[in-house]
């Protein structure tokens, strides 16, 4: 059991025991129960209290059980907040640190609360895309008003403890504790206070009225509200109308209407996806041969080599984070011109009102710069971000494994360069890991760590827990050309071209991928990256691959000059100093010629088929970066597409979504691509991964 009981004097004290949050488990339900009846049986016992250990009162459901039938197991949580509600003896919760969820659904089913300042109070269901499903949405608004409670579980954000008390007429908080530290020892002589009470004497919050004065016009209000905020998610009006119910309905009715809607929602797509995302992103920092116990290098200091595009986005993260950085450069002038982006991006931010002057000024503190490598003698990380050029890398590496201290992380930025290649320029291959950013780096959440054939393990544990530190979302890679995420985009180009050469046009196929809910389609994207870059990659691939097939569309239109909007040009046209994609007539036209000198009828094709033909094609790619050990699980490369690449959030990443559709249904489907005459019959060859698991009747995970 994962609750502990103990009686001091006359009160007796259940401790939930299960680190790191208390989530509500079987093993901590069970515990909570068997304390309530000992509790109970005990006639020197006048009162009881409740309280977590550690660092959280709960932070509400097991997450190890999500999904399973341990959660449903009883005692389930209702049962618990019903026992806790049948006690004669008044409970008293001790709150402190994290209190949500399952949490405090627990604390509102007691009969008194006693809360330390500081503590996080939320409701976050709807962020897995649920709504509360323990009297959450029922008991709320009886203790802090209809408004206050909607506003909590419509956007799932904590409030701060002290917040909740200072609300006129709260009933959430019957004391604010002075502290955390003494919160337990407030809620014992509370617990005293009320020690004898029983029977009706005793509060519950579902007998507390429940009413809002403009009653059905304000939820058609708030409907209207949420509703135009949440478009692809059901589960934010559906925590309205549960609301709703506890003002229009008696309290055991709200709670099997709000039990109707929970079920309901338990296997919508979009919950599926965000509980996915939920743990996947867990289980990315997570590498398979790390152990967590792996001993970490410290990082108090960085160095960055190149104050271009990059390196001033890297620096900031770690100057925000309150690392010193030091960034080198060939020339004053290249310095002067980075510092003054770096500059330019935290005034924009101090004046939007998103940083205070007094802050900005901390992390410009931290910034220095040098012309010369001696000066990064004592930075435990260097992260380099030169020219994507093997020769200008090997003459850093070589700079840096002359200069760096022993111990110290060599990092490099490249996006298609072997890293154990830049690894081989120096003595100490195992000091060195690629740290893939993605463009703007301080405000993209990706971050590809690539693992070389050499990287120490304690060089990965460091670079993972720095990723965090930095607020991205750090997913493992091997290497490979494109990692993860380009490796797969590649694809999924690939396969935009040859629908334009089939008959579609680039705002169909914009379209048809934007509709599906991809932030944005592959031409607009490329017009926006620069249709130069992927230029200059197919050239390098027509040397590398002359087997690999493509759309020569693209490369007709970068030998016109459009490469984007820095150009004013690209696969769309744009006015001067707008970013709105305007079609170009002229690129139609272009499409059309190249159809003809390949000889192909332009067919109509359904915006299904571009969808699947784009998503599919990051499907395959993705199942065989599993096979090569690339990627290390499937919900790291969701991961990666749904952090860096706009894949939309509520279908859980191309390898989540697959499963969802079935592999057998899209391996079927890529069968029949593949029979398409003007296609590559090779490209819809099913990776074999993907023929496997559809043997076997599984999914990716
Ligand atoms: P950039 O051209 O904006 O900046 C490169 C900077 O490095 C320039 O300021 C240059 O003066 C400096 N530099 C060149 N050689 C140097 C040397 N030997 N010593 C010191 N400084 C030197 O390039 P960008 O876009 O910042 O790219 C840098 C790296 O990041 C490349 O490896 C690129 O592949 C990678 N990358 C770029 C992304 C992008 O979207 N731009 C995304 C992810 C990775």
């Amino acid at each position: 059991m994962t609750a502990e009981y103990k009686v001091l004097g006359d009160i007796a004290v259940i401790t939930m025991t299960n680190p790191p949050v208390n989530g509500l488990g079987f093993s901590t339900r069970i515990g909570i129960t068997d304390g309530l009846s000992k509790a109970n049986a005990d006639d020197a016992v006048k009162a009881i209290v409740i309280t977590g250990a550690g660092k959280a009162f709960s932070g509400g459901a097991d997450i190890k059980e999500f999904g399973t039938p341990k959660a449903l197991q009883e005692p389930n949580l209702l049962s618990v907040i019903l026992a806790l509600e049948a006690s004669s003896k008044p409970i008293v919760a001790a709150i402190h640190s994290v209190c949500m969820g399952g949490g405090l659904e627990l604390a509102l089913g007691c009969h008194y609360r006693v809360a330390a300042p500081g503590t996080n109070v939320a409701l976050p269901e709807v962020k897995l895309g649920l709504i509360p499903g323990a009297g959450g949405t029922q008991r709320l608004p009886r203790v802090i008003g209809v408004e206050t409670a909607l506003n909590m579980i419509v956007s799932g954000e904590p409030v701060k403890s002290e917040l909740l008390a200072s609300l006129p007429g709260q009933k959430l908080f019957d004391k604010l504790a002075a502290s955390a530290e003494s919160v337990f020892d407030e809620a014992v002589a509370f617990a005293r206070s009320v020690a004898g009470k029983t029977g009706e004497a005793l509060p519950l919050v579902r007998n507390l009225p429940c009413k809002h004065p403009q009653g059905d016009a304000y939820f058609q209000f708030a409907k209207n509200m949420v509703g135009g905020m949440s478009k692809n998610y059901p589960a934010p009006l559906q925590c309205v109308d549960a609301v709703q119910a506890a003002t229009k309905m008696k309290f055991d009715a709200g709670m099997a209407e709000e039990r109707r809607i929970f079920t309901s929602l338990m296997f919508t797509p979009e919950s599926l996806a965000l509980r996915h995302l939920f743990m996947a992103e867990r289980a990315a920092s997570k590498i398979p041969d790390v152990p967590d116990d792996t001993p970490k290098r410290e990082i108090k200091s960085v160095g960055v080599i190149g104050a271009g595009t990059m390196g001033g986005g890297i620096s900031m993260n770690f100057l925000n984070a309150g690392i010193p950085v030091k960034i080198l450069e060939m020339k004053q002038e290249a310095l002067d011109r980075g510092i003054a982006t770096i500059k330019k991006n935290y005034e924009a931010q101090v004046k939007k009102g998103k940083l205070k002057q007094d802050k900005y000024e901390q992390r410009m503190a931290l910034l220095s710069t040098t012309l010369s490598y001696d000066d990064l003698k004592d930075a435990d990380l260097i992260i380099e971000a030169v020219f994507e050029e093997i020769g200008v890398k090997e003459k850093v590496f070589k700079e840096l494994d002359r200069v760096a201290k022993k111990g110290a992380i060599l990092a490099s930025n490249t996006s298609t360069l072997d890293v154990d290649k830049i690894a081989s320029f120096t003595e100490r291959p195992q000091d060195v890991v690629g740290m893939h950013f993605f463009s703007p780096a301080n405000v993209m959440k990706l971050l590809e760590v690539v693992r070389g054939k050499a990287t120490a393990k304690d060089v990965l544990a460091t670079v993972m827990a720095i990723g965090k530190k930095i607020k991205k979302t750090a997913v493992v890679s091997g290497v490979c050309d494109g990692f993860i995420g380009n490796r797969m985009i590649e694809q999924y180009s690939r396969q935009a071209g040859f629908l334009l050469d089939e008959g579609a046009t680039p705002q169909q196929v914009d379209k048809a991928i934007e509709k599906f809910g991809f932030a944005m389609g592959p031409f607009r994207m490329g017009d926006l990256a620069g249709n130069d870059i992927g230029w200059a990659i197919r050239k390098r691939r027509a040397v590398e691959r002359a087997d690999m097939k493509y759309s020569r569309t693209a490369d007709k239109l970068c030998e016109l000059g459009r490469f984007g909007q820095k150009t004013g040009a690209g696969w769309y046209d744009y006015q001067a100093g707008k970013r709105d994609a305007i079609p170009s007539e002229l690129v139609n036209k272009m499409i059309e010629d190249h159809r003809k000198e390949l000889g192909i009828t332009p067919r109509k094709i359904s915006d299904e088929e571009i969808v699947q033909r784009l998503v599919y094609a990051l499907v395959n790619e993705g199942a065989h970066i599993l096979e090569d050990g690339i990627a290390s699980k499937s919900g790291d490369i969701d991961m990666v597409y749904l952090t860096g690449y706009g894949f939309p959030i509520y279908r859980g990443g191309p390898m989540h979504y697959a499963s969802q559709v079935g592999l057998y249904n899209v391996a079927e489907t890529m069968k029949r691509f593949a029979k398409n005459p003007r296609d590559d019959a090779e490209f819809w060859q099913p990776a074999p991964l993907i023929q496997k698991l559809v043997a076997e009747g599984k999914s990716f995970g």
